[in-house]
């Protein structure tokens, strides 16, 4: 097999969580665009079938699936059915998120559980429910999705910074376990994209300085940034590489 066949994702099934809109719905287009047929995956029916349209017009495929990762009782069976609509799950990319900003002063038990219920709860119990899929064939990759909260602290953000590390701690764990599966698991780090979940950042000219002052490439990215990474994580190209998170993040964490 020739290096670039090697990224090609032509016949594999793959899960996006989080595909209604924002980073999301770009990783499932460029898991497309790599020769996946991507379910797209999201609490809003518009929003996903709007994915997959745009998807299967550009000459792709996808189906979109209405799924809430905090229905934790329902996850399992909704993965039984895709694997049973397509015989095989190769690739879940556990993107579905969450943020209430506020201090950690004024947080309360409900916002707690909220965040915690789809970052690291809703994240887990998806992982889990593709794993099963994925071991009855020996093969899948799954990618759980950090973020610069995974690795220092945010001000206003700390049960987001506390689900995110989160993330990354089960993800070592998932990826020893799997492992005699040749099932992978690793997380993606973004740093700042703007998407509907950090407009009101974006929107706020402090905090938008305090993100492009801490970019050393010079820019905020664009979800383009991150599919390459994504497709990598996602193929055979990547097969050695598990329990590992990735920062995608202009150099962010560098400083
Ligand atoms: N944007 C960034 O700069 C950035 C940086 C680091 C990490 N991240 C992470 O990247 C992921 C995507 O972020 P984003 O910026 O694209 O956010 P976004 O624009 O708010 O999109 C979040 C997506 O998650 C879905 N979602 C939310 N709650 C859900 C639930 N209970 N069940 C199923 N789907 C749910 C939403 O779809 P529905 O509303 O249709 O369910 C939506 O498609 C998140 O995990 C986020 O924490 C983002």
């Amino acid at each position: 097999m020739g290096i670039l066949e090697k990224y090609s994702l032509k016949g594999r099934v793959a899960v996006v969580t989080g595909a209604s809109q924002g980073l999301g719905k770009g990783y499932a287009i460029g898991l497309a665009d790599a020769g996946a047929m991507v379910v797209c995956c999201g609490r809003s029916c518009k929003g996903v079938e709007a994915t997959a349209d745009q998807i299967n017009a550009l000459g792709g495929k996808a189906e979109p699936v209405a799924m809430d990762v905090t229905r934790i009782d329902e996850t399992g069976k909704i993965f039984e059915s895709i694997r049973e609509r397509h015989g095989r799950l190769d690739i879940l990319v556990n993107n579905a998120g969450f943020e209430d900003v506020s201090k950690f002063v004024d947080v309360t038990p409900e916002q707690y559980d909220t965040i915690m219920s789809v970052n690291l709860k809703g994240t887990f119990f998806t992982a889990q429910a593709a794993a099963r899929v994925m071991i009855q064939r020996k093969k899948g990759k799954i990618l759980n999705i950090g973020s610069l909260g995974s690795a220092i602290g945010l001000a206003e953000s700390s049960v987001y910074c506390g689900a995110k590390g989160g993330v990354v701690g089960v993800t070592r764990t998932m990826a020893i376990e799997l492992a005699k599966y040749n099932v992978q698991v690793n997380a993606l780090g973004p740093g700042y994209f703007r998407t509907p979940m950090t407009e009101p950042f974006f929107q706020d000219p402090t905090h938008r300085k305090w993100i492009e002052e801490r970019i050393p490439t010079g820019r905020v990215g664009t979800v383009e940034d991150l599919v390459g990474v994504v497709v990598f994580l996602c193929s055979d190209a990547s097969d050695y590489l598990t329990g590992q998170i990735i920062y995608v993040d202009g150099g962010w964490l560098a400083n």
